[in-house]
């Protein structure tokens, strides 16, 4: 643990609380409602090429001055090579295919790439001068770190268990953003498999806190005042707060997702590589029940994608619906009331 204040002045911001950046769902709109309200705001690159990440951070500039953060997934080596050939490539599609199906929509051929170039993504990052620039899924090369404080851009790690804080910690990233296993979204685990690393925030943290001489951002369940207080109490410098602003009116979350996320059943969530071929965390809906034989990453994740954004329009379900444990804690609408109520934690 460090001292307290230590992320707000690391990266210039009034109050600990980072909006956490989703990859493919984030909004430029709910990124800079949380940097103006004097957070810090992150936003996903995900599958963004060069050209999108540039004009996503001049967007970002044209609607907040105050400091924000950008997010990349960072390769995992072996998991893209070998491509699949087509056979494979037919047999990943073949259980997708009803899906497809119901929507209307051709079957997709077999794409150039499934992801864009990583190196020409870490470029566009730290060409767009970021406050911070936070990674997930492994430990950023030392060329990365050395890049992004030759640019004044703070870096920040992302770990699932005491062990992956450390290497983190070894490798140099200037703050740790230790994640539970009762957040939404993926689990960005590196030393072991995120089955074996599925440890909650109440064990982690304070660990993670003992572990290591740098700043921590809690992230994993934490939705209001209580979360935060708790958070702080068990060693953490700042919270970073996902699906609760998942659900407010700035976010990128399509009305089929916002209506599952303040249903009834908000509360039951799953593990599943259904959607994307990686574990992640959402609510149950046909495909995490039907589809039990997924493709690898990041292959299954552009087969679901080829169908997801028509399912969103039209209101059918059969999409992400990534959620974290603690979504029925968040009743905040709009992004700026509920970040002034989680900073109004630490008055
Ligand atoms: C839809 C969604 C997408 C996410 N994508 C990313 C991502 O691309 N990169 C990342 O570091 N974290 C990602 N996360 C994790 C969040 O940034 C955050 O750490 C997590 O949601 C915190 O837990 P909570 O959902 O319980 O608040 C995602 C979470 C969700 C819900």
């Amino acid at each position: 643990m460090t001292q307290p204040a230590a992320f707000t002045r690391l990266t210039g911001i009034e109050h600990p609380v980072v909006l956490g950046p989703f990859g493919g769902l984030s909004s430029v709109e709910l990124t800079a409602t949380v940097s103006n309200g004097g957070g810090l705001g992150s936003y996903g690159l995900y599958g963004y090429d060069g050209d999108r990440i540039g004009a996503t951070a001049s967007a970002l500039r044209a609607q907040t001055s105050k400091p924000f953060a950008l997010n990349l997934w960072l390769p995992v080596p072996g998991e893209v090579e070998p491509e699949p050939t087509a056979a494979e490539f037919e047999r990943y599609l073949e259980p997708l295919r009803p899906y497809f199906a119901e929507l209307d929509l051709p079957l997709p051929a077999r794409p150039l790439r499934y992801l864009p170039d990583v190196d020409e993504q870490i470029a566009a990052a730290l060409e767009a001068r970021p406050v911070a620039l936070s990674v997930v899924y492994g430990i950023p090369s030392p060329a990365l770190i050395a890049a992004s404080h030759a640019a004044g851009i703070v870096v920040l790690g992302t770990a699932t268990t005491v062990a992956e804080a450390r290497a983190l910690q070894d490798a140099g990233v200037d703050a740790i953003v230790a994640s539970g296993a009762e957040a939404g979204g993926h689990r960005v685990s590196f030393l072991r498999p995120p089955e074996d690393s599925l440890v909650g925030l109440f064990a982690l943290l304070p660990q993670v806190a003992d572990a290591v001489d740098l700043p921590v951002v809690a992230a994993g369940g934490i939705a209001d005042a209580r979360g935060v207080r708790a958070a702080v109490a068990l060693g953490a410098d700042a919270v970073q707060v996902g699906t609760a602003f998942l659900a407010t009116d700035q976010s990128a979350a399509s009305r089929a997702h916002r209506l599952r996320l303040r249903g009834p059943d908000a509360a039951h969530t799953v593990l599943t590589r259904a959607l994307s071929g990686r574990l992640a965390r959402g609510l149950p809906n046909r495909i995490t029940a039907e589809v039990t034989d997924p493709a690898p990453f990041p292959v299954q994740n552009w087969l679901t994608g080829q169908f997801r954004p028509t399912a969103a329009d039209r209101g059918n379900a059969v999409l992400s619906l990534w959620a974290g444990q603690s979504e029925t804690l968040a009743s905040e609408t709009d992004a700026a009331a509920l970040l002034r109520a989680l900073a109004a934690a630490l008055d």
